[in-house]
């Protein structure tokens, strides 16, 4: 087990797995039973077999990305599409916070790290289960988030792959040597029995989508797992 400085967990609800009829009031109603990020899975039919939503459903949702009391509740992009830079750019107008995409989706993965940050916004590199990190060691100052798959891009709903926890372990050395504040998110198969065991591995941040929607209360599921991540 690898311990890391005091982490502030946040649970990045995915409205992939939202009733797509609803999505507003699917947004409050997360938000309202804890949600700290939004996580935003944009799927293009070419990276990934599947199709999801794209800038303009971001931008309409943005002005409902907050809090009862107001304060703004971040729109974490996933951008699994290639390429990368046309749509990083118009997520950025649409009011993304934090912009991710697979470096094996762009041709220069440095430049499109910089052109999301010269948008204003946060840049973050996605890993696959079988990609390795080789580009963190060139990139890693440059970015504030690095997620990792722990399942395959495509679907909600898959089942957490446990070699992901090795590598978030490696993950969490690179981001303590390197010392900067970077958020390390898993995503895919996170469930209230497994948080721990992905949390104890070093990640501080969690993508859940089928776990939280479709239940009959998003606020006792988004317990659930603050409970086992303080157990
Ligand atoms: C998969 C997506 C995930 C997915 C997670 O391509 O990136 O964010 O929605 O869904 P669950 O939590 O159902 O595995
Ligand atoms: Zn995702």
């Amino acid at each position: 087990m690898t311990t890391h400085k005091s982490p502030t967990y946040r649970i990045a609800p995915s409205i992939l797995s939202a009733d797509f009829a609803f999505l507003g009031q699917e947004l409050h109603s997360v938000i309202a039973a804890g949600a700290d990020w939004i996580h935003f899975d944009v799927m293009d039919n070419h990276y990934v077999p599947n199709l999801s939503f794209g800038p303009m459903v971001c931008a309409s949702l943005k002005p409902h990305a907050k809090k009862a009391d107001g304060t703004p509740v971040p729109i974490d992009v996933h951008l699994m599409v290639q390429p990368v830079d046309a749509l990083a750019a118009m997520f950025a107008d649409a009011g993304a916070d934090y912009i991710s995409f697979h470096p094996d989706a762009s041709g220069h993965v440095h430049r499109s790290v910089q052109a999301i940050r010269a948008k204003g916004c946060k840049p973050g590199l996605v890993f696959n289960p079988a990609e390795p990190l080789d580009v963190l060691d060139w990139l890693i100052d440059d970015i504030d988030l690095i997620l990792l798959m722990s399942v395959n891009p495509g679907f909600g709903g898959q089942s957490f792959i446990d070699s992901t926890l090795r590598k978030v372990e490696a993950v969490r050395k690179r981001i303590d040597t390197c010392g900067k504040d970077i958020r390390l998110e898993v995503d895919g198969g996170i469930k209230a029995d497994n948080i721990r065991r992905v949390a104890d591995a070093g990640a501080d941040t969690f993508v859940a989508g089928s776990a939280i929607f479709g239940k009959p209360s998003y606020q006792a599921e988004v317990q659930k797992m603050r409970q086992a991540l303080q157990a």
